[in-house]
């Protein structure tokens, strides 16, 4: 499965070859493959000889064909249809190229191929028509012979573009653009407007064959050109086929032309015309007229004007004398075409009507049937177009051709592109396709010749050991047409001339002299008008009808007679040799296949002398189409292009030869220390060196014979030897110029390097030092952190042992303390039981005084045992009022201590109960009351401060703000300028105005930088509230004096407004404090337990406000929570007043202030 195979199909098809398949699938000896045209086919076990493996090589392809395996049509055709479809259109068989019109334009014509292929030698690129030419071009000058490319191929294979892209490869690699190079690549299009026409098989079709011989000078570049051109189809001017058109010079020339113009020539449109049968669009092919002069081309396009003139003639039939005549319809036409061709109209009429014949010396002339005179109208008129293409080839041969200088150094040489029809074989062939067959069978022997035989007669000189092989030579079908006495062409040249001479009698000579030749097919019967000639191709059956008059091609005397006459020059010129002929001579005058036989020897005997390529054209299929390939035409085209027996002969053979000198001249560079000594040995040497003893090359006497693939070995081995000394020049000067460069480059790198590194490094050191930085002071922080732990966990191990103990030493004071209660309490029970028991002993023992007294008593009064009785009884009774007594005070003393207990419990509850804080300020602060007392204020004064008690009557809310009345005899007093309300306005803070309010301040009334300042200032006015009675004592006298009574008032100011305890102790804690709002809580906290000592002994209420912050007063001696007296408070407040620094104003101001409260 997978394998490759050949599949024939046995068709029995002429052109049906073997197709390449590959198995899918090998089922119980049945074998499915999928050909190349994607079709299944299944191959039973009984037609398994259908099938052959395939060589490896024709699986994917080669670019030379002599290297394939399988070297059969299948083969070949295989190869070329797997390279059209990867669109690689080249293919190589030795040297000859193959090439499939793609029929698009593909990207490989580029100036960059063009420089690709340029000095190349073949099969070093990939296949290329610009490889051919590029040989062609350094072959020219390396073996310093002309040389020449056939370019064959069926109409539509694409034979006219690759001489095109041969000539344009040319003129680039020529490389002077000069002016004749120009001339010789615009002849083309002008040579295509007069000898190209649409055709069904190719919209551009050449009608005729040329051979353009291009001339280089000694440097290489173009100097000139010669255009041979063959066989023109001139019966193409009056009649097309069907989709066919006339030559494009006369749509160009309809669609170019000036109205101005056109009515000069009395044109119309194509349409109007009977010889341009279609119309189309051909606007690709411009007018160029590079080399006319402007009387040239108008004169040119009078011809062609005359022609479609001619064309549209008009004949009526009549009978003269009982023999059939015609006469042409009187129309504008007739008198346009005969004032074009500047004639006179009557004798051209006469001319297209009637014949003159000359009979024993008189001159007779008969008229001509309608059918005979449109004959001699068309001959006209082909004659005229046939002549005209003549001239206008000859005129671009003048501009181009330059004749061979005589200097002896000046030598040229040439390339010829011969693009000439291909072998062919229609339905119906008639004389044209003759010559044409007989043109390729001249070539298909130059071929072989050159292939073949020259090759062999070659080796056979120089000693070759040759190994013959079969091969087809044509020179028997040669010999047959054209060489051997009696050949066909000479006897149907003969025939032409002989008078009575007809198509028949032609072909029963031909018959007759050939029949029993191999090549010859002699028609069937007699009423069969055709032969058949077996060619290099092929058999061919030829149309023998019409052959004769085709052969003949001549004019009549009439016409020549009327060219004569006319006063157009141009005419006359191109009619030159006709004219210049009498009317004798001109019957004599060489017949068309004499014409082309004269002129393919002349050519045959140019390409002889050249070394020739081939470039084969096909056509993949008939409808112009891009990736279309049809096999059956392209095995067809293959066969005719005589490509198998090529195949065979080149790859048998020794394609490559040089001399000895030649070869040891060239090939020398790859043996260094050889001289040039050019002996046989040298060169066998070279040979077995370079190609290898055993390898199939040999030594001829005076030459050595090499195969293709050995020339290109040697080429490249030599081109890589000289390239590398080239190199090494090259080398040695680049190296120098760069190095010098390269040190200039490398000191300038290094500055940049060295600054760049040294800038670099210290950055990176700098982000290393910043990093260190960080990281020693993470571990400082680390280390101190750890010792401030290990330091502070001591320090708490010390303070708990420090605190156990003084716990303990507590514990034990208290059990101590404890043990002596109980004691005591315990003793004093115990007395106090033993009081009880004592007063009652005595209560009892009194009891019993008092009852033996009684009854002492009442034994005076009674007899004894009454007075006992009495007395007994008495005593009882005063002993039952003794145990009432005792059993309540007993009780009460229970219900005392019950109701103790109880209290304790409650106590006990109470303690327990959770605290809700708003009930235990409301409880703590509900003595305050509303506003009727002031807290420290209820209940007694303390001991000393009773002057200060006073009776408060109840304020009003309002009343708290309203102003004092100001004595009245202020306001008599002109002191507007000093006045309080005004100070008040301009110095002090916030809203605060100059009246007096009962409360303390939030911010001094004046403005104070310095915290200290503005402390004493609120204490001030804490004071002088104080003094007011409008805000009380402190609620609590000090326990424990510290001694702050004792000391001086102004000692107390003096403290206040110092800027040494606060300032300095402010300033300590802002030192070791935090930040934020945590530090000014400290800073507060600090400054209330430096300022007011004995915290536990504030007032809450006080303690409260200044810790919320609600006055900014921290710290005053004043303000501690001693009750101050009147005195002390007036001197604190008028100190105060003294001592400030103030201005003078603010002085005035603030002792009014003062004097005003
Ligand atoms: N190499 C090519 N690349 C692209 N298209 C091509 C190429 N060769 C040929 N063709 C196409 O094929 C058409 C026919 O080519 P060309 O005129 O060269 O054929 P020919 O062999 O000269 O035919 P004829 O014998 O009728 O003159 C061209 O007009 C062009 O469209
Ligand atoms: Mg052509």
């Amino acid at each position: 499965m997978g394998d490759y195979v050949w599949l024939d199909l046995k068709t029995g098809r002429e052109f049906v070859v073997p197709i390449g398949a590959v198995v899918k699938l090998c089922d119980s000896g049945q074998i499915q493959v999928v050909d190349d045209e994607g079709n299944e086919h299944w191959i039973s076990p009984q037609n398994a000889t259908n099938i052959k493996p395939m060589h490896p090589t024709s699986i994917h392809g080669v670019e030379d064909m002599i290297r394939l395996g399988d070297l059969n049509e299948a083969g070949i055709l295989r190869n070329l249809l797997i390279r059209y479809r990867e669109k690689l259109i080249y293919t190589y068989t030795g040297s000859i190229l193959v090439a499939v019109n793609p029929y698009q334009l593909l990207p490989i014509y580029t100036a960059d191929q063009i420089r690709l292929y340029t000095n190349k030698k073949i099969g070093e690129m990939p296949p290329h028509i610009f490889a051919i030419a590029d040989n062609c071009y350094f072959n020219m000058q390396r073996n310093n012979r002309d040389q020449c490319c056939i370019i064959s191929g069926e109409s539509g294979a694409g034979k006219t573009e690759s001489t095109k892209l041969i000539l344009q490869f040319l003129a680039a690699i020529s490389g002077q653009h000069s002016w004749i190079e120009q001339q010789v690549l615009e002849a083309n299009p002008i040579l295509e407007a007069f000898g190209n026409a649409k055709t069904i098989r190719n919209d551009n079709s050449s009608r005729f064959g040329k051979y353009i011989d291009i001339h280089f000078n000694k440097r290489g570049a173009i100097e000139g050109a010669k255009i041979e051109q063959y066989l023109l189809e001139k019966s193409r001017v009056c009649r097309q086929a069907r989709d066919e058109r006339n030559y494009h010079i006369f749509y160009c020339m309809l669609k170019g032309m000036t109205p101005e113009q056109k009515k000069k020539l009395g044109l119309s449109k194509a349409t109007d015309y009977t010889y341009l049968t279609i119309v189309s669009d051909s606007g690709h092919i411009s007018m160029i007229v590079l080399m006319f002069t402007d009387t040239e081309n108008w004169e040119i396009s009078k011809l062609l004007a005359a022609i479609l003139h001619m064309g549209n003639l008009r004949y009526e039939a009549r009978t003269y004398d009982n023999l059939d005549a015609c006469e042409v319809v009187r129309s504008p036409h007739l008198i346009t075409a005969a004032a074009l061709l500047e004639v006179d109209g009557k004798d051209l009429m006469n001319c297209l009507t009637s014949r003159t014949l000359i009979t024993r010396g008189e001159t007779v002339s008969t008229p001509l049937s309608m059918e005979q005179a449109l004959d001699v109208r068309d001959a006209f008129v082909k004659g005229i177009y046939g002549r005209l293409f003549v001239w206008i080839v000859e005129k671009i041969n003048a501009a181009i051709y330059k004749p061979p200088s005589t200097e002896p150094k000046a030598v040229r040489r040439s390339i010829g592109l011969l693009d000439i029809f291909g072998f062919e074989n229609f339905t119906v062939n008639s004389f044209e396709q003759l010559c044409i067959n007989f043109a390729n069978e001249n070539l298909q022997q130059f071929f072989v010749r050159h292939v073949f035989k020259l090759e062999q007669e070659e080796y056979n000189l120089e000693n070759i050991n040759w190994q013959h092989i079969e091969f087809t030579d044509n020179q028997d079908a040669l010999d047959m047409i054209a060489i051997k006495p009696m050949n066909i062409i000479s006897l149907i040249d003969e025939e032409s001339k002989f008078p009575k001479g007809t198509d028949t009698t032609m072909l029963n000579k031909l018959n007759s002299q050939h029949k029993l030749n191999t090549n010859y097919i002699p028609p069937k019967n007699s009423y069969e008008t055709q032969f058949g000639i077996q060619h290099f191709a092929g058999v061919v059956y030829y149309e023998t009808r019409g052959f004769l008059e085709k052969n003949r091609d001549t004019l009549y005397g009439d016409i020549i007679q009327l060219v004569h006459s006319s006063k157009n020059k141009f005419i006359k010129q191109i009619f030159q040799a006709d004219v210049a002929m009498g009317a004798e001579t001109r019957k004599r005058s060489p017949t068309l296949s004499s014409q082309f036989k004269r002129s393919l020897e002349l050519l045959m005997r140019t390409l002889s002398v050249c070394q020739p390529f081939f470039v084969r054209c096909i056509k993949p299929n008939e409808y112009k189409k891009p990736m279309l390939f049809d096999r059956e035409l392209c095995v067809r085209q293959l066969r005719y292009s005589g490509m198998m027996e090529t195949i065979r002969i080149r790859r048998a053979g020794y394609p490559i030869r040089y001399t000895f000198v030649e070869f040891v001249d060239r090939y020398r560079v790859l043996m260094p220390g050889v001289k040039p000594a050019y002996k046989q040995g040298t060169c066998q040497r070279i040979a077995e060196a370079v190609l290898g003893r055993d390898d199939d090359w040999q030594m001829g006497k005076t030459k050595i014979f090499l195969k293709d693939h050995h020339d290109m070995l040697l080429e490249i081995e030599r081109d890589k030897a000289i390239t590398d000394k080239v190199i090494l020049i090259q080398k040695v000067v680049r190296g120098f110029k760069d190095r010098s460069n390269f040190l200039k480059l490398r000191k300038s790198a290094m500055l940049i390097q060295k600054t760049w590194r040294g800038y670099h490094c210290r950055k990176n050191y700098g982000a290393m030092r910043a990093g260190f930085s960080r990281l020693q002071a993470l571990v400082r922080s680390r280390k101190l952190y750890v010792t401030y732990h290990v330091a502070r966990q001591r320090i708490t191990r010390f303070q708990a042992r420090c605190r156990g103990c003084l716990v303990r030493r507590a514990f034990r004071h208290r059990l101590w303390a404890v043990i002596t209660i109980q004691a005591y309490t315990r003793g004093m029970i115990a007395r106090r039981l033993y009081k009880r028991l004592k007063g009652e002993y005595c209560r009892r023992l009194e009891a019993e005084k008092m009852r033996l007294a009684e009854e002492a008593k009442l034994r005076n009064q009674m007899s004894a045992k009454r007075a006992k009785a009495e007395a007994e009884r008495k005593h009882q009774e005063r002993l039952a009022q003794l145990a009432k007594e005792d059993a309540e005070r007993e009780k009460k003393e229970k219900e005392e201590a019950r109701k103790k207990k109880e209290m304790v419990e409650q106590m006990e509850k109470a303690r327990l109960e959770p605290v809700n804080d708003s009930d235990m300020v409301d409880k703590m602060f509900g003595f305050l009351g509303t506003t009727s007392s002031f807290p420290g204020q209820e209940g007694q004064a303390p001991a000393g401060f009773e002057d200060l008690e006073r009776t408060h009557r109840e304020l009003e809310e309002e009343d708290l703000d309203e102003a004092l009345p100001l004595p009245e005899d202020d306001e008599e007093e002109d002191l507007s300028e000093y006045k309080f309300a005004k100070f008040a306005a301009t110095y002090f803070q916030g809203t605060t105005t100059h009246t007096y309010v009962r409360r303390p301040l939030k911010q001094p009334l004046l403005f104070h930088d310095d915290e200290g300042d503005q402390l004493a200032a609120l204490a001030v006015w804490i004071t002088v509230l104080r003094f007011m009675g409008d805000l009380p004592e402190p609620k609590y006298h000090t326990a424990i004096s510290d001694g702050s009574e004792k000391i001086p008032v102004m000692t107390k100011i003096y403290e206040t407004l110092g800027k040494k305890t606060y300032k300095r102790e402010l300033q300590a804690l802002q030192g070791e404090g935090e930040v934020g709002s945590h530090k000014k809580n400290s800073v507060r906290h600090k400054l209330v337990s430096l300022t007011l000592k004995k915290k536990s002994k504030i007032t809450e209420e006080v303690t409260k406000r200044l810790n919320d912050g609600e006055y900014g007063l921290h710290g005053n001696s004043m303000l501690e929570d001693r009750p101050t007296s009147n005195l002390e408070k007036l001197h604190f407040i008028i100190g105060n007043g003294i001592l400030r620094p103030m201005s003078s104003e603010m002085l005035h101001g603030f002792a009014e202030y003062i004097l005003c409260m």
